[in-house]
Parts: structure tokens; sequence; C-alpha cells
């Protein structure tokens, strides 16, 4: 997530004085999201935004809704800040909210808005495990992939040629010349996607536990006819084991090693698949490891919710290890060195408050 979005949490939650105070401005954001994620997936924001002052009715007729459910929306909404209403109850979207809530916006923040719905959706199986232990399964999660594809589509996609491949100096000309690349955890498969369109004598391959996220990357590189990238149904917890030795110059995980089931084995799978001089870049949960030094993480309270209700989850519901998304680069180090990694470089992107960078050269 961008950093525009994390001043607008500070915000929201440091300015109150009371404890009072403080929790109906954050229950009235955790509701406000939930119609966030509403005015995204229904297209109101987009609707909206081309729209002067208007009604309910002729937004709805408008974005093909119905009008009830629209009134409804609008009044939260409108109460909530997001949008303006006047005396006759016509609303508006002003332009510096619609940047932020609309896919031709600057940078569409309300597709974050989702998570909350999809992890209310599975509160019933997470309370469970409290009790009994053990974790959720992706299965619970129909719109994860979907989800996870637009949040990477805004944090890797548009900051990948110009701010992550150069974090790895002479990469891009070894991608211009063609290279093999490798992406682990690759989800609907978008980052291989555009660097398979950047850089088309590379061959890239990527590989996922999940059918349907791999049957969505492989439906897409065939509408854009790429023919230098392909996509592999694969679980990668014994990759120590499977990985093929020195056949890629270069692997990536995007977000991908901290829900792994076995991140050892991935990591050292990794280092096994590199050829000598190769290159591993890990995007990964910016985090100390340890809730006392995180207490000024700016996204901590989501990273942690999201943490226990799917990333440590849906690990141990494979009878992994489940670090969950805040295990810090002290455990990433760790299992990096421990995998055979030795030089480890770890960078920041003024884009990209959520993540750091790892770059490991072999
Ligand atoms: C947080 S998502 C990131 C997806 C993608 N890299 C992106 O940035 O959009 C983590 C990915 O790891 C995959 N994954 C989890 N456990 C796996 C396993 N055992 N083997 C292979 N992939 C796994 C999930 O299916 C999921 O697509």
């Amino acid at each position: 997530m961008c950093n525009t979005a994390i001043t607008m949490s500070q915000t929201a939650s440091k300015e109150n004085t009371g404890f009072d105070e403080w929790f109906v401005t954050a229950i009235n954001g955790g509701f406000l999201m939930l119609m966030i994620s509403i005015g995204h997936r229904t297209g109101l924001f987009d609707v909206l935004s081309e729209m002067d002052w208007t009604e309910s009715k002729e937004l709805a007729q408008k974005a093909g809704l119905n009008e009830r459910y629209v009134r409804e929306w609008l009044g939260a909404m409108a109460t909530g800040g997001v949008v303006e209403v006047d005396e006759s109850d016509h609303y508006r979207l002003p332009p510096e909210h619609a940047q932020f809530l609309t896919r031709n916006g600057e940078e569409n923040l309300a597709a974050f808005a989702q998570y909350i719905s999809m992890m209310g959706n599975v509160e019933d199986d997470i309370l469970e495990c409290f009790y009994k232990g053990g974790g959720v399964p992706y299965e619970k999660y129909p719109r994860f992939h979907q989800v996870m594809a637009e949040d990477s589509g805004m944090t890797v996609l548009d900051a990948l040629k110009d701010d992550i491949l150069p974090l790895v100096p002479g990469l891009s000309a070894k991608l211009e010349e063609g290279i093999k690349v490798l992406d682990v955890g690759c989800g609907r498969g978008k980052a291989l996607i555009k660097m398979a369109e950047l850089y088309p004598k590379s061959k890239f391959h990527g590989l996922d536990l999940s059918e349907e996220a791999i049957g969505w990357a492989k439906d897409e590189a065939a509408d854009r006819n790429l023919g230098n990238v392909d996509f592999e149904i694969h679980d990668a917890s014994d990759f120590d084991q499977t990985a093929e030795p020195k056949a890629f110059d270069f692997v990536t995980t995007f977000d991908a090693v901290h829900d792994q089931a076995n991140p050892l084995a991935v990591l050292k799978g990794i280092n096994q698949t590199l050829k000598p001089g190769g290159v591993y870049l890990m995007q990964d949960i910016h985090s100390t490891g340890h809730v006392h030094t995180n207490m000024d993480h700016p996204l901590g309270p989501m990273l942690y919710t999201i943490s226990c209700m799917h990333c440590m989850s849906v690990s141990l519901a494979q009878g992994g290890d489940g670090l969950g998304a805040m295990w810090g680069r002290e455990k990433a180090k760790e299992l990096l060195s421990e995998a055979g990694f030795e030089n480890i470089e770890i960078r920041r992107l003024d884009h990209d408050v959520q993540n750091d960078y790892y770059v490991m050269k072999k």
C-alpha cells in the first residue's frame, strides 16, 4: 500500500485524545471500509466520479444497481466524509477523493478495503482455530487471488521497471539480452506477465499452489499472445527436493515467503535453482519481528490482523510453520542464511511502505 494511505490511517487513529473517541472513529472506519469495498466492486465510485451533483436514483440507474441499496450506501459515504451531500440530498464525489477510489485514479486505495470483508468472511473458522489450533485453508477465501492480484497490481506492477528491477544492478540489461526468470508463489502471475511483455528475449516461469490462480495466469498469458512465459501448479513445500539445480538467472518472490508451509525449503530450493552469479529478489512484509519494536509501524493493526486471519492461518492449514506476515527482518535473515544466502542486502522503496526488498546474489 502506498504512503498516502499511511498518512490517512495515522490521522484516523492518533489524533484522538480519549479512548472512547478513538473507538468511535475506529468502528466508523471499519464499517465505512465495508461500504468502500462495495463501492469498488459495484463500480459506484467509477460512475460517481464521472457525474456532477446527482441523486441516488440517477446514480443507481447509471450504475445498473438497485436504488434503495445505492441510497443507503450514499448515506454511509456522506456521513463518513467520502462523498459530499447538499440540502436536497444530491451527492458528489470530490475529485481529490476520486483519485484514490477509482480505477482510473492515481491509486485505487478502495481495492484494499476488500481485505476487510474477506477476513470477515472467515471469522467463524478463525474463531474455531483460537480454540482448537490449526488453520483455515485457501479454499475458504474464494476471492483471495483476485484481491491479491489487484493489490500487487498496484504495489508491484507500476514500480517494476523503474524501481524494483533496478534494485539489482545490471539486471535490466540482462533481461533485455535474454535470461531465465522464476517467480515462486506467483499467484495470478501479473508480475511475470508484465516482465514477459517488457523483455521478450527472456523466458519466464511461474509456480504456485493454487489451481485457480495458475489457470487465470495461463489464460491471461494466452490472451496476450505471450510465448515467453509459462505457469505451473506446484506445491513448493518440498522445493529443496524438487527445484531444478542451476536453472535460473533471476528468481523473485512477491509477498510469498512468509505464508508458505515450509519457507526454509522454499528458500533452499531457490538457492539451489539459481545459477552461479544469479540473483534472488524477495519482496516481503516490512517488520522488525517484535511487537514492541513494531509499535510505530504505520500498518501494524492491519498487518497483524491479515496475518492472524490469513497468512499465518493458511500456512498452519497446510501443516506449515505459520510464520505470519510480521515475521520480520531478523527471522528472514536467519532463514535466508540457513538456506545458503550469504550477502543479504535489505532495501526500501519510497512507493511501498508495506514491504522490504531483499537482494541476494549467489
Ligand atoms: C500473498 S500471495 C502472493 C501472490 C503473488 N506473488 C502476488 O504478489 O500477487 C502468496 C502466494 O503463495 C502461494 N502459496 C502458498 N503456499 C504455497 C505452497 N505451499 N506452494 C506454492 N505456492 C504457495 C499462494 O497460493 C499465493 O498465491
